[in-house]
């Protein structure tokens, strides 16, 4: 497995699968997650986050102290940046001090590829603007594969905000690779014009997702990324994309995804995420077990 964790596309499907596994074994039966050695002792990482985030940065920080590694914060609020310092010479600093793997969430697409160039850490993508979320894919895998055993010839809706979401693109790579077919719901303005779009079937609304699909994916609306006069009508938008309770619970045997957070009352309703059919919490927890493998991998 390559060193950098940058996109998906770099991993094969048994690379996937490898990563997969390992995840399984941190999983305890009862529910949580469990670490039975510390193979990253005396390792340091770094987690920095220049976008917000509470899943994803927790989950890397509990998934670095389960397996042993020391963990230190970087926010950009209150360092050096603050003072005009350069990325790059913030990199620099922080590899000078001996850290071995940086976690990185940044808006600004190809941060983590440049890094990778010329760094001696370890850099593993934790979010980059609007391109690759790696680890929220191969935990949504996780998650699915634990549920329903296999993602072969599994149906799988992603609903929403597509234009803006990185989680979007690196799960329609993940979920291919396993063997899922991929359907894309979303309105037009939400939907990105770029080619990877045409290689997907498309599906008109949430209510052809829940009859046709065996899982939806559904993503938040992410209007602090919407361009200047991108303006979504809310109600006819909810008409044909939210999951409401009643379409839910009409559906019983559609799992139900999302990344979080969400924006409940937009994209999906409060009751549903009371709902069996739902794994969104499912799914936080396999993010602490997918950042373990992903950490072990690249850095022992
Ligand atoms: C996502 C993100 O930040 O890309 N959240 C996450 O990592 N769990 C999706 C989102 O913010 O909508």
């Amino acid at each position: 497995m390559p060193k950098h964790l940058l996109d998906t596309e770099r991993l094969t499907t048994d690379d996937i699968n490898a990563l997969l596994d390992e995840a399984s074994t941190y999983l305890s039966p009862t529910g949580g997650v469990r670490s039975l050695t510390q193979p990253l002792l005396g390792q340091t990482i770094v987690l920095a986050f220049f976008e917000p985030s509470t899943r994803t940065r927790l989950s890397f920080e509990m998934a670095a102290k389960k397996l042993g590694a020391t963990v230190l914060q970087f926010t950009p609020e209150g360092s050096s940046v603050g003072k005009g310092e350069s990325l790059h010479e913030t990199f620099r600093t922080i590899e000078a001090m001996g850290v071995d793997a940086i976690v990185i969430r940044h808006a600004v697409d190809g941060v983590h590829r440049e890094l990778a160039t010329w760094t001696r850490m370890s850099v593993l993508n934790a979010g980059e603007g609007r391109t690759a979320h790696p680890t929220q894919a191969l935990l949504d895998a996780s998650t699915l594969r634990e549920r329903v055993g296999s993602l072969e010839g599994l149906r799988v809706a992603i609903v929403g905000d597509i234009a803006h979401s990185r989680v979007a693109r690196s799960n329609v790579d993940v979920l291919t690779k396993c063997g899922a077919t991929v359907v894309l719901c979303a309105p037009d303005a939400l939907l990105p014009a770029e080619p990877w779009v045409d290689r997907y079937e498309r599906c008109a609304t949430i209510d052809d997702a829940m009859r046709t699909a065996n899982v939806v994916c559904m993503l938040r609306m992410q209007r602090e990324r919407f361009e200047a006069g991108l303006a979504i009508d809310l109600e006819a938008y909810r008409a044909s994309y939210a999951l409401t309770t009643a379409r839910a619970m009409a559906t019983p045997n559609v799992l139900v995804m999302h990344p979080g957070p969400v924006n409940v009352g937009v994209e999906l309703d409060a009751g549903v995420l009371e709902l069996s059919q739902t794994i969104i919490h499912r799914q936080v927890t396999h993010g602490v077990a997918v950042r373990m493998a992903v950490l072990r991998h690249h850095l022992v």
